[in-house]
């Protein structure tokens, strides 16, 4: 089926008022974020722009709704071996494990910088301890540009053979919990889910339950690529994070049933932002349908250091040429059958 042949549904409201679509300029992006908003619904996702200085060189960063940093612990890290990065079908793997300077480093050298170019930062914090991620909230508190902690729950806990926190519902929790306690009221603090676990949304109903005042989904889903002329992994440390278009429909998936639970009742509602696989407009879409209210794009800067903004500009497009007058229209539609 070529795109022309697609059938375009057009919203009610706008089907009633005889439009079929609405000026692309005049769409209002804002976006639900915590408990209250930004201005368009799009993000780097964590790990994929660094702390924003080499995508800067491709647009400004006060034109996204945020900037989301790599992950950063309390103190430096070196991450994992190399070869840390190998190609798969729509996707790649990566086994760069969560490296950096650590959270001192990031409030004096890196924060000053993203909050003097306007950038609205969303600040990825993790630990190997419940008390490590709380100590990064701690040092965030007051920090000029900080609008937001998104809480990586996929890094290993040391107090339990090194599985990760988003592995199940209590140590998520618990987690969540000690950060909402330390970071300033006003803050929010989004929960980090893992795809690959019995039940996402038993883990998005305890993070919630902890206070989260929002959710973050997916990140990546561990594999191995075999190098079929050394015999071996590819990577240094074998297993390696999937991300790409391969992933979209997993995280699509995840987004569409967390918010179900919200619709549901069994999960008080707090924005959902989604990630996995997004190129285009298009495919941002997809997760504003199935139940987001903002988007994080990743794996597709490395091709395209330029993506967010482009999917920016596309979304804006998709939802005007669909009689969508607010972002906030389309969250969730998919569910209303
Ligand atoms: C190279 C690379 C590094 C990443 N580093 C982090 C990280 O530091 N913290 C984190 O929460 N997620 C990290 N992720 C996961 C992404 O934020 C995102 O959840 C995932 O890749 C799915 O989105 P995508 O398919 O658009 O990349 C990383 C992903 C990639 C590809």
């Amino acid at each position: 089926m070529t795109g022309a042949d697609r059938t375009v549904f057009v919203n009610t409201a706008a089907a009633s008022t005889g439009g079929t679509g609405v000026p692309s300029e005049s769409v209002d992006l804002t976006a639900p974020f915590g408990g209250g908003t930004l201005p368009n619904p799009v993000t780097t996702a964590s790990g994929c722009a660094g702390y924003g200085r080499e995508l800067a060189k491709f647009l400004p960063l006060a034109e996204l709704g945020s900037i989301t940093t790599k992950t950063i612990m309390p103190a430096p890290r070196s991450g994992r071996p190399t070869p840390r990065m190998a190609e798969t079908p729509s996707g790649m793997l990566n086994g760069i494990g969560l490296q950096g300077s650590g959270i001192e480093h990031f409030v004096a050298n890196e924060l000053p910088w993203l909050a003097e170019r306007g950038a609205r930062v969303l600040v990825s914090v993790a630990g190997e301890r419940v008390e490590d991620f709380a100590a990064c909230a701690r040092a965030l508190n007051g920090q000029p540009g900080v609008v937001g902690l998104e809480v990586n729950l996929s890094c290993p806990n040391a107090d339990n053979s090194g599985l990760v926190f988003a592995a199940n519902p209590a140590t998520a929790h618990d987690v969540v919990q000690a950060v909402r306690e330390v970071a300033e009221p006003t803050l929010p603090v989004y929960a980090k889910l893992a795809p690959d676990v019995t039940s996402i949304t038993d883990v998005a109903k305890a993070c919630v339950r902890a206070g989260a005042d929002g959710l973050s989904m997916i990140n990546t889903l561990p594999g191995v690529v075999i190098d079929t002329d050394t015999l071996r992994p590819h990577l240094a440390g074998v297993v390696g994070g999937l991300s790409g278009p391969a992933i979209r429909p997993v995280a699509v998936g995840c987004v569409y049933a967390v918010h179900a639970a919200m619709r549901a009742g069994e999960c008080a509602a707090v924005p959902i932002l989604g990630m996995g696989g997004i190129r285009t407009g298009r495919d941002a879409l997809e997760f504003v349908l199935a139940g987001a209210s903002g988007v994080a794009v990743g794996t597709a800067i490395f091709n395209d250091p330029t993506a967010p903004l482009r999917v920016l500009d596309e979304l804006r497009e998709a939802l005007a040429a669909r009689g969508f007058a607010k972002l906030t229209d389309a969250v969730g539609l998919a569910h209303h059958h």
